[in-house]
């Protein structure tokens, strides 16, 4: 773990995503979400985001990849599993890690209105990769902006390891 050079550390991931629980929070007061947390990336700041919430929801899971083994996405987005409840007339919270081409949001964001009339949909992420977006998706939430470098912790793999820092960094 010595390669890896911390881009975030974890006091500063979870001072961060205090702040945004704050914030969805106050957008939700009164009401029921579903958080819906997209595998397997976004494990961890689902956890933590949720448990700082103070509303009542439903935690649902998701799984999608875009990424076959390497560090560029691949371009096409494989549903592996996108069982949903009923969504309909449900405020729904999408929870992601990363948005970097945007083609995965796209995809889970249009599947959710192709398929529910939901009371309301939410994008938040972790990062956000502005540089390398191929469409024009925005995440209504998001925790820290990030330039074009492959990050890797608090969820975030490579090849599949390194999920389970607690800081998010980079090899140089
Ligand atoms: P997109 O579809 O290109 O926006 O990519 C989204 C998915 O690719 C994210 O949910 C991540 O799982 C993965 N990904 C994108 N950038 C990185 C990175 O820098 N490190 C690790 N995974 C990444
Ligand atoms: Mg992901």
């Amino acid at each position: 773990m010595n390669d890896i050079k911390v881009l975030f550390t974890e006091e500063q991931i979870q001072k961060r995503v205090k702040e945004i629980a704050d914030e969805l929070n106050e957008l939700y007061k009164g009401e029921e979400i579903y958080a819906v947390c997209v595998l397997k990336g976004a494990v961890m700041f689902a956890v933590d985001l949720v448990k700082n919430l103070h509303i009542p929801l439903k935690l649902e899971f998701i799984r999608l990849s875009s990424y076959n083994g390497g560090t560029k996405s691949s371009g096409r987005v494989n549903a592996v599993d996108i069982s949903l409840p009923d969504l309909n007339d449900k405020n729904v919270l999408i929870i992601e890690d990363i948005v970097d081409t945007g083609l995965t949001a796209k995809f889970l964001l249009d599947f959710i209105k192709t398929n529910f009339h939901t009371k309301s949909t939410k994008f938040c992420s972790l990062l956000d990769k502005k540089i390398t977006r191929k469409t024009d998706i925005e995440p209504d939430y998001y925790g820290f902006d990030i330039d074009d470098k492959f990050v890797v912790g608090y969820g975030l793999d490579d090849d599949g390891y390194y999920r389970n820092l607690k800081f998010i960094g980079y090899k140089e």
